[in-house]
């Protein structure tokens, strides 16, 4: 195994986007930000040197940070933000993981700008694939453009509780492609050569938006979502929701021609309508052989709301059983039933839009809405034992049972049980390498939409997803105990639920938030708290602040 070293640098980039020229924070000066291209078992090092304006953290997502706790990144949960003039370094290794994930800020809604690939590779390389080795791969980072200083959107977003503006487009590896304005130039190219087979890793790193994707006249087999093996899964479309990778493989056997790649939105808010952003990013496949003349052809896209087509993609995949790794824990140590979705809590000074009968838009978690630390970090006072920066009653249900689903509970009904929330700072305890299943049960009070919840340290085994109010005697006849997928981002169907599971073998503390960025601003988000094992490898270290530099700045050693 490898120490692979690298310096981020987080600062203004000058950019020229829909006809602007804006200033972004970007790492290293680049949008998407470099590639970490590592192997299974490398440690990484990663200097972060903030001379952006903003306060930073890098969460280095789907990475479990056995025992580096203190390098997952979320802000005020493992750490306190990089101020703008410091530094601080990530250290972490990759073991025991292989795929495709990826990195972002974790710090107000700065990941807009602040995200690139994370890939793991086999020890063994390409020919360790549970797969035949593709010829040829491609990174696609699917992400979100706004005009506006994203900061000011994020503020914008808690003044008035109402999330943010619709972004000014969608983009493929940066760019928004040719159907927005001043864009002709700005859009992804990817040559193949006919015959080949490429492997596309995608990476949905919108900031708001579960996303379709497509390629005209190409169909695709996934054989990996979230750095989790699958079994091959053959389909012309790719549903993929904020947090969330696929890799899948894409045969180059079509007449050789130019073909569009494109992305739009998924959104299946039912109640009320959305204001949703319809517009399409997109790129073009072009086969090296093909005629200077041809235009590219546009694959047909599903329509916006097409629920059918997403919960086909996510509820059929289903993880690629290996000898001798492990697969889904059959007893359950700790259940929780947990819903979650948009409510009101009371106004905040300064808050607009906001009147004592109706309160501010706030989400929650068995109708607490998180309230982040000011004063230090979780992970901190649980190593120091510090009182009075958490509480450790985290509920392990809603306060009431109801018909979670039905939109007649709805919004300004007074009698909606759960429509005012509580802000807490509250922590599920749990024991070491005990298991947890969690029921995670949309709820449709202000609005029924589909959440990507996000676990950090884990990886979870989803059992089952449905529509309407969870029913356990009938989920639990189709519970899938033999090979359930394994994600670390599950998107929760509109108006429905998901049981996941895992076992808790991984110390310190964890949060699990919707990775639509502008819920968890408002209070999407709990934390595990995990207790520490027996013996000295399950305890958790303290941090690494103030270490030296390290080997060197950008040195690659090898072991
Ligand atoms: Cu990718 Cu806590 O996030």
């Amino acid at each position: 195994a490898a120490i692979i070293e690298r310096t981020f640098h987080v600062g203004n980039l000058t950019i020229r986007r829909l006809c602007q020229t804006r200033v972004i924070t970007a790492v290293n000066g680049r949008l998407p930000g470099p590639k970490l291209d590592v192997h299974e078992g490398d440690t990484v090092v990663v200097h972060v040197i903030n001379d952006s304006p903003y306060d930073m953290t890098i969460h280095w997502h789907g990475v479990f940070q056995r025992l580096t706790p203190w390098s997952d990144g979320p802000n005020m949960i493992t750490q306190c933000p990089i101020q703008p003039g410091n530094s601080y370094t990530y250290r972490f290794n990759v073991t025991g993981q292989e795929g495709t994930l990826w990195w972002h800020a974790h710090v107000s809604f700065l990941r807009a700008t602040v995200y690139g690939a994370l890939i793991i590779r086999p020890r063994g390389g390409a020919k360790s694939y549970p797969f035949p080795k593709p010829d040829k791969e491609a990174t696609i980072l699917l992400g979100e453009w706004w005009n506006d200083n994203i900061v000011d959107v994020d503020n914008r977003a808690f003044l008035t509780g109402q999330g943010p503006s619709i972004s000014d487009a969608f983009t493929i590896n940066g760019k928004p492609g040719d159907l927005y304005n001043c864009s002709n130039d700005e859009i992804y190219k990817l040559q193949v050569e006919a015959g080949k087979t490429y492997m596309l890793r995608i990476i949905n790193a919108a900031l708001n938006n579960q996303l379709f994707f497509k390629v005209a006249g190409h169909s695709f087999t996934v054989v990996a979502v979230d750095a989790s093996y699958t079994n091959p899964y053959k389909t012309d479309v790719i549903v993929i929701a904020p947090g969330q990778t696929v890799d899948a493989l894409m045969a180059a056997e079509a007449p050789p021609a130019k073909y569009y790649m494109a992305s739009r939105q998924y959104n299946s808010i039912s109640f009320p309508p959305p204001p949703f952003d319809n517009t399409t990013t997109r790129g073009v496949v072009e086969y090296a052989s093909a005629p200077a003349s041809s235009r590219p052809t546009m694959p047909l896209m599903p329509p916006f709301n097409d629920t059918a087509t997403a919960h086909r993609f996510y509820s059929n995949l289903t993880s690629l059983l290996r000898p001798g790794r492990p697969t889904v824990p059959l007893h359950v140590d700790t259940s929780m039933f947990v819903t979650f979705g948009l409510g009101r809590t009371t106004c905040q000074p300064g808050q607009l839009l906001c009147n004592r009968t109706q309160g501010a838009v706030a989400a929650s978690m068995n109708n607490v809405s998180f309230a982040f630390p000011t004063e230090m970090s979780l992970l901190e006072a649980h190593f120091n034992n510090v009182k009075g920066i958490y509480t450790r009653d985290f509920p392990d249900k809603p306060p009431v049972f109801f018909d979670f689903t039905n939109p007649a509970v709805n919004s300004d009904n007074a009698l909606a049980p759960l429509l005012f929330t509580q802000k807490g700072t509250k922590a599920k305890k749990l024991k070491y390498n005990s298991t947890v299943e969690m029921v995670l049960q949309n709820t449709a009070i202000l609005a029924a939409e589909s959440h990507p919840m996000h676990l950090h340290g884990y990886d979870f085994y989803v059992l089952a997803q449905g529509f309407g109010n969870y029913d356990n005697a009938k989920a639990r006849e189709c519970f899938n105990l033999v090979d359930p997928q394994k994600r670390n981002t599950i998107a929760v169907p509109t108006g429905g639920w998901a049981v996941i599971r895992f076992t808790a073998d991984n110390p310190g503390v964890w949060i699990m938030h919707c990775h639509l960025d502008p819920h968890l601003t408002i209070g999407l988000a709990m934390v595990f708290e995990v207790e520490n094992g027996p013996t000295p490898d399950a305890t958790i270290p303290p941090p690494l602040f103030g270490q030296p530099l390290g080997l060197g700045l950008g040195m690659i050693v090898d072991f």
